[in-house]
């Protein structure tokens, strides 16, 4: 039989096959790698092209190419049309129940950002990001952290190398800030930052902070305070009480540490409060005049505050979260309760 009889023949074949196709994967896997495959019918028949005489091989393999593409277009519009089919008729049970999916949430640090972020953006501060990897001047030096004081313990700081440190606080970026722009400033810098301190409920090697500034002509302690009340109310509710105790920073002047009322047991004393029936949440102050020098900032000219709080502290009280690292281990059944 001449090739051409012989493509005829299985021309016929498969159009009656594929007729018949049943509506099934494995059949029609079966199908196509019975006419198609590559030791199928139709690469069979190519491969005695070679026993054809040299002057009619040019004319049979037309044949062959025609053939192949014939099968492989009809092939093709079956399935596609087979599977437009099923897409329409596909569509389920609309009366049943839809299947239980999980959603994804937002991480708790991130939704406690947020919050601290929309606050602040609210009264005017814009919002600005420093390195994470910063200078020995950023990170200390400028902020009137001298050489020897206990902060730039090798205890504390990751150094990377001389002279370079992972930042140990966002306070850097007060520096970085005031560098860059002319008063008056009103930033908040919201960052990681690092410390090399043993891991356990209440501290981790990383954390996050969110530092303020405001730099501007007769900034006073009680716009700080009124600030920072304004602050605490809209995080944990209008009721919550404020007191500002006396501390120490070297980068401002007066310092002070805010507590909130404690926002468990409504001081009537708690383990999470120690009985005292208050919560530290941050460090704030009046910007030292030793840090407007190493900015050339005129301090007779200027004045300001600063504050910094960490962002997992508060997102601890806010949540009652007991253990800090589970913010970091990505476990769904904790991550889960915040969707
Ligand atoms: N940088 C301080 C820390 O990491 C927090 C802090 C305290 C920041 C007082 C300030 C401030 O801006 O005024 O402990």
């Amino acid at each position: 039989m001449s090739i051409a009889d012989r493509a005829k023949d299985i021309r016929e074949q498969f159009l009656q096959e594929l007729k018949e196709l049943p509506h099934d994967a494995h059949q029609i896997k079966l199908f196509k790698d019975k006419f198609l495959g590559r030791k199928g019918l139709v690469a069979d028949l190519f491969s005695s092209l070679k026993d054809v005489a040299p002057e009619e091989r040019p004319n049979a393999g037309k044949v062959l190419n025609e053939l192949r593409q014939f099968a492989t277009d009809k092939f093709e519009e079956k399935t596609s049309e087979a599977h437009n089919q099923d897409s329409k008729m596909n569509i389920g049970d609309p009366s049943l129940p839809e299947d239980p999916y999980l959603i994804g949430g937002i991480h708790p640090l991130t939704h406690t950002l947020n919050e601290i972020n929309s606050i602040f953006t609210k009264l005017g501060f814009s919002t600005v990001y420093g390195p994470e990897v910063d200078t020995d001047f950023f990170n200390f030096e400028a902020l009137n952290i001298p050489k020897h004081h206990p902060a730039r313990d090798m205890q504390d700081t990751f150094y990377v190398k001389e002279g370079i440190v992972l930042r140990t606080h966002t306070s850097n970026t007060q520096i970085h800030t005031m560098l860059k722009n002319d008063p008056p400033v009103k930033i908040i810098a919201p960052g990681r930052v690092f410390r090399n301190e043993d891991i356990s409920v209440r501290s981790y090697c990383l954390f996050h902070q969110v530092e303020g500034l405001y730099v501007d002509k007769n900034v006073s302690f009680a716009d700080l305070k009124g600030v920072l009340n304004h602050f605490a109310r809209e995080m944990f509710g209008q009721n919550v009480k404020t007191r500002f105790r006396p501390s120490f920073f070297p980068f401002t002047e007066p310092s002070a540490e805010m507590d909130v009322s404690c926002i468990f047991c409504d001081q009537k004393g708690c383990n999470i409060c120690k009985y005292e029936g208050w919560l530290e949440i941050l460090g704030c102050g009046m910007v030292d005049p030793e840090v407007y020098k190493s900015v050339n900032y005129n301090s007779e000219e200027w004045s300001g505050y600063a504050f910094g709080m960490g962002i997992e502290r508060i997102a601890m009280l806010k949540y009652g979260v007991k253990d800090i690292r589970l913010f970091y281990e990505g476990d769904v059944r904790f991550l889960g309760q915040f969707a």
